[in-house]
């Protein structure tokens, strides 16, 4: 399988892919190994994935790493968490710039650490004119917190008269969430077999394509990635009105 065969008009390549990577804990836990070793190989994974993002010509690649709610873990793994993500920031940002990868964040800001958030910005600042693939790292991520962080802040410009309340729109609702400006994703990937969201784009994937993987996140392949995409070319997208298909 490569790329012209498979992005047609019958069957369209997904644009934008979201991804929950879950299951590091357990893949871990199946071996004997602590927990930090499946984030360990869940990063590989992540280079992988990325990778091959790129080879199967996905344009937009979102990837859940930490969620608003994950701060109820012991702090030890919240701990090696954030240590991962120096570790991979730091020794993969100059190969992911030089690949074209423009790097986006969205999540809360609120209670990461300084030294974090610089990191962070840095590697948004240094590669904000990449184009060759959109990688959104949601990080401290919580849907529902992002859309009410959305609201506090369209409700702060109604005050000083910046919006009037009739133009809360659905689209300039949207240019108030962190994905402002990014298309919604077309596919939704959970690894490890669990069947729901965990307050992951709430929003954005009202209209989405969802196909749940049975391996655990450090286990996930380019070969599991193609399946995937290649199920969501087989879905018939409706957005409510009739399928291309039954009104030919
Ligand atoms: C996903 O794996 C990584 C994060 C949520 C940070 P988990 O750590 O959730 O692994 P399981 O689901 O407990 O196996
Ligand atoms: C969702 O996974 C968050 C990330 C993958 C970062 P969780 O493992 O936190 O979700 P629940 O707790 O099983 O719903
Ligand atoms: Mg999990």
């Amino acid at each position: 399988m490569n790329k012209p065969e498979w992005g047609d008009a019958e069957r369209p390549l997904a644009r934008h892919v979201a991804i929950i990577m879950d299951g590091n804990g357990r893949w871990a836990a199946e071996r004997g190994l602590p927990r930090v070793e499946g984030h360990r190989q869940g990063v590989e994974t992540v280079r992988r994935t990325v990778q091959a993002a790129m080879e199967l010509g996905i344009t937009h690649l979102t990837l859940f790493s930490f969620s608003s709610e994950n701060w109820s873990r012991p702090q030890q793994e919240i701990h090696d968490l954030f240590g991962l993500l120096r570790r991979f920031v730091r020794r993969d940002l100059a190969e992911l710039h030089k690949n074209g990868v423009k790097i986006r964040v969205i999540g809360a800001r609120t209670g990461l650490e300084d030294d974090i958030l610089r990191m962070l910005d840095d590697a948004v600042e240094l590669t904000k004119d990449n184009t060759a693939l959109n990688l959104t790292i949601a990080f401290n991520y919580g849907a529902r917190d992002e859309i009410a962080r959305a609201a506090q802040r369209i409700a702060e410009d109604a005050k000083v008269g910046a919006i009037d309340p009739s133009d809360v729109t659905p689209e300039r609702f949207a240019s108030y969430l962190d994905t402002a400006g990014l298309p919604d994703p077309d596919l939704l990937i959970r690894t490890s077999g669990e069947l729901r969201l965990s307050n992951f784009l709430l929003w954005q994937l009202a209209y989405s394509e969802f196909v749940f993987v049975d391996v655990y996140w450090p286990d996930f392949s380019k070969e599991l990635f193609e399946a995937a995409i290649a199920e969501y070319q087989r879905r018939s997208r409706r957005f409510g009105g009739t399928s291309a298909r039954s009104t030919a």
